[in-house]
């Protein structure tokens, strides 16, 4: 049985992607900054929890000394600003902190590991926000901290044996507190690639950024 570890999974895209692995057999280990939240999630779909701040290099230790191996890393936790990149200084450092930092170190923690099981697939759960092709666009600091995921997702994927696979993509614009309830997708079909993604075969694809399955541009 593959253990996947999902962060920010209490809920939105990341409780889509833990329920779809769920379903798929995996041992399912939810990432949540606030355990009851976590519990709550993990109960509803019989995974396990894990306390996990990304925004905390201590509690990221600490959750891996708790979790030890993964087969499957997903970086799914996000914020979002409001207003321009320049209007609030804390809102970049939070933003690359959850989303940059917090990504670099489980994958610098985690890959270890997954070096010496021969086997690893880490997924970033990215944004056409964060996609020079699209502009880099989105509220405060948002698409600069997820074009500098992206950019983690190649210069990583250079780095790593073939057995493991690194992937950014896409969700599309989803029904969650984050995409508000406008958005056309639900959070299963936001889940979608990213669980394809965490389940790629060995001759899957590395170093690429995906929406709906498909390359898109960077
Ligand atoms: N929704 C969209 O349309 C859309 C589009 C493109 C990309 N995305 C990306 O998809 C991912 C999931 O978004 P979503 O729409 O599901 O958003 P969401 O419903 O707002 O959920 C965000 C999740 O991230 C968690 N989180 C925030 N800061 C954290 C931290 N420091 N440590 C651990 N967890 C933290 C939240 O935990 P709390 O419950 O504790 O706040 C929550 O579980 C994000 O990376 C987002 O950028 C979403």
């Amino acid at each position: 049985m593959k253990r996947a570890l999902i962060t920010g999974a209490n809920r939105g895209i990341g409780l889509a992607i833990a329920k779809g692995l769920k379903n798929l057999e995996f041992e399912v280990i939810i990432g949540a900054r606030d355990l009851t939240a976590g519990e709550k999630a993990a109960k509803e779909i019989g995974a396990a929890t894990i306390e996990l701040d990304v925004a905390n290099p201590e509690n990221i230790i600490s959750a891996i000394n708790k979790i030890g191996s993964v087969d499957v890393l997903i970086n799914n936790a996000g914020i979002l600003g409001s207003g321009g990149i320049l209007d609030d200084p804390q809102n970049f450092i939070d933003s690359f902190a959850i989303m940059v930092h917090g990504p670099y170190l489980l994958i610098h923690h985690l890959v270890p590991h997954m070096i010496a099981n021969k086997y690893g697939r880490i997924v970033n759960i990215s944004s056409g926000y964060g996609a020079f092709a699209e502009g880099v666009a989105g509220p405060g600091a948002y698409g600069a901290a997820k074009a500098a995921l992206n950019a983690l997702t190649i210069s990583i994927s250079r780095n790593l044996p073939k057995t493991i696979k690194i992937n950014s993509m896409c969700p599309g614009w989803v029904r969650t507190r984050m995409g508000g309830m406008n958005a056309p997708r639900s959070p299963e079909q936001g889940a979608d690639t990213a669980i394809w993604l965490a389940t790629l075969d060995k001759d899957g694809p590395t170093g690429g950024f995906f929406r709906d399955r498909k390359l898109i541009e960077w």
